[in-house]
């Protein structure tokens, strides 16, 4: 678990608000926005892969995006929190905590268990706090008819505690398995392929405007 810092806000002055001029340009810089795509399921036989090979292409093929991968499969967080975890959890925390905090958005990849997002996921957001900050965040979700929809809605006001902003359209496979054939490619890709040029449009959007808020004046100051 991370530290949490304790500052208090303070309300918006006219001295200390930052003019407009502030946000022009590149919104902090010409480097790309760093994307942490999380891929929410480590189930033993998991489907998560498929999604996250379709999803991880859409990204790639943005010059305005880098993408990093935190695959929960590849780590191992006890839900036992700490402050002072042992050697072995700081090690599975090192695989994980510097590509949140190098993120300047967030997809989240997640399956849908029982009418929710599985556990994994809860391990590592609860895990973290200042890394989900004032950062965008979408969804990619998938299962049997709710196409995963229930997990994602269960998340935004997880995500609303830890200050992180959830971007309005998601991406969601409905029946996923039926979806994709033996190769991984989806059977009928158009409407797939344009919900996730929205998404990740909006997503970088909010990532732009937020990285170049942040360059002039810290979140909550
Ligand atoms: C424990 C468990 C609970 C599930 N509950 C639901 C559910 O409530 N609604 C649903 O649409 N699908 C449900 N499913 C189906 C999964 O969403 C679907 O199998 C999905 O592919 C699981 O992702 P994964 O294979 O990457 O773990 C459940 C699957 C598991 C393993």
């Amino acid at each position: 678990m991370t530290e949490t810092s304790t500052s208090s806000p303070s309300s918006l002055s006219p001295l200390s608000a930052p003019s407009a001029a502030a946000f022009e340009g590149d919104g902090g810089g010409a480097a790309p926005l760093r994307v942490a795509v999380i891929v929410g399921s480590n189930r033993e036989g998991r489907f998560g892969p498929i999604v996250a090979e379709w999803l991880l292409a859409r990204v790639r093929e943005r010059s305005d995006l880098t993408v990093d991968v935190i695959d929960l499969a590849a780590s191992d967080l006890p839900t036992s929190l700490s402050f002072n975890p042992p050697a072995a959890v700081a090690a599975e925390l090192a695989k994980v905590t510097p590509k949140l905090a190098a993120a300047d958005a967030f997809i989240v990849l997640t399956p849908e268990y029982n009418h929710s997002y599985p556990a994994s996921l809860k391990s590592l957001i609860d895990w973290h706090k200042d890394e989900w900050e004032a950062k965008p965040l979408a969804f990619v979700s998938y299962g049997g008819l709710s196409g995963g929809l229930r997990a994602v809605e269960h998340l935004r006001p997880v995500f609303a505690e830890l200050h992180t902003m959830t971007i309005r359209d998601t991406v969601s496979f409905h029946n996923a398995g039926a979806l994709f054939d033996d190769q991984g490619n989806h059977r009928d890709p158009s409407a797939a392929d344009a919900a996730a040029k929205a998404m990740l449009d909006q997503l970088a959007w909010w990532a732009w405007a937020l990285r170049a808020a942040k360059a002039v004046r810290p979140y909550g100051s």
